[in-house]
């Protein structure tokens, strides 16, 4: 189905809320880079995102061009937390701040996606945490003012203590993310066995992992054989780009481009990180390429969203 058809899908169904956190118990798999390049391939779809930074290293709220300056200070999740107010969370949405090198103004995927930012002291949210009710703050702060989203996205930290929990407690399902190494693929697990089991303990009983991401893939046999040990419940999440190969224009009148099975490892997602920017605002053949793989993810996962939303 392409990016109109879906949309107009989603857009009949009834449900409005659709919460995703993305996890792995694991650091620096890709967590924030697939947050942020899934948010802006579906603003190029349409949909209205808000994406949320539940990391204290504030790497998404960098990468979206949101530093935090002294001089200039603006409020972020931390905040909202802290107050523990139904709808508080409205108070500290901002802009994506990437802007057009030749016009100056806001991209057009900025233009659809918003940011509840992050810094640093997020950490202190975590002496909260023996409070009664602290872990469903974060859902109070997202309470009746984010219907106008169609997706709303959670980055966390690399572990299962207050800060994830937050998240988990908000959101309607789990995304995981791993490299299919035993250790990342040991963190997607253990992810998995403890939304299972705590769900209920978090107010959220219906919590459950619904899509797991495979990043950085680069075809190997050792990573080939980490996929095929996967165990059932996890496989049965995994998201495949593409099974078959199937090949796309890229508009340039030069060769056509295999969509490979799962998201590669690629130089240039890392500069696109590290320059703080979509991919797609790398214009030339490998550019295309990796704009290409994020615009194919955001069609499975919407595809993904469609088909559950049918089922139940
Ligand atoms: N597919 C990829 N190809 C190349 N580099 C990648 C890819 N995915 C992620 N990276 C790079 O790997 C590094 C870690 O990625 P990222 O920060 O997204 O991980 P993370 O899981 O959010 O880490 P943390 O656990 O610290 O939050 C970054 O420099 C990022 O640009
Ligand atoms: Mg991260």
């Amino acid at each position: 189905m392409g990016p109109r058809v879906l949309r107009r899908k989603l857009l009949e169904l009834s449900t409005r809320s659709r919460v995703f956190m993305f996890g792995n118990h694991k650091g620096g798999v890709g967590k924030t880079t697939v947050v942020l390049q899934l948010a802006a391939a579906l603003a190029r779809m349409g949909f209205r995102i808000l994406v949320i930074d539940m990391d204290p290293q504030a790497n998404l709220t960098r990468r979206m061009g949101l530093e935090y300056d002294e001089n200039d200070p603006f409020s972020t999740v931390s905040e909202a937390v802290k107050e523990n107010r139904e709808g508080v969370g409205a108070g500290v949405v901002l802009g994506v701040n990437w802007n057009d090198e030749r016009t100056g103004q806001p991209t057009s995927e900025a233009e659809l996606i918003d940011i509840i930012p992050a810094r640093f002291d997020l950490i202190n949210r975590e002496q909260e945490a023996g409070a009664v009710g602290a872990v469903r703050r974060l859902k109070k702060a997202l309470a009746g003012w984010t219907s106008h989203y169609d997706f709303i996205l959670i980055d966390t930290r690399p572990d299962l203590g207050h800060l994830v929990q937050l998240a988990m407690a908000a959101a309607d399902e789990v995304v995981l993310v791993f490299e299919p190494d035993y250790d990342t693929v040991a963190g997607a697990i253990r992810m998995q066995e403890f939304v299972e089991e705590h769900g209920e303990d978090l107010g959220n009983p219906e919590l459950r992992v619904g899509m797991a991401f495979v990043n950085r893939y680069d075809r190997s046999s050792e990573q080939d054989y980490q996929l095929a040990g996967l165990p059932e419940s996890l496989k049965s999440k995994l998201v495949e780009l593409d099974a078959g190969g199937a090949v796309v224009g890229l508009g340039d009148g030069g060769e056509d481009y295999r969509i490979p099975k799962y998201i590669p490892r690629i130089a240039r997602i890392k500069e696109a990180d590290g320059a703080g920017v979509s991919v797609s605002e790398y214009r030339n053949r490998k550019g295309r390429e990796t704009t290409a793989i994020f615009d194919r993810l955001a069609e499975k996962f919407v595809e993904r969203v469609i088909r559950e939303a049918d089922a139940a």
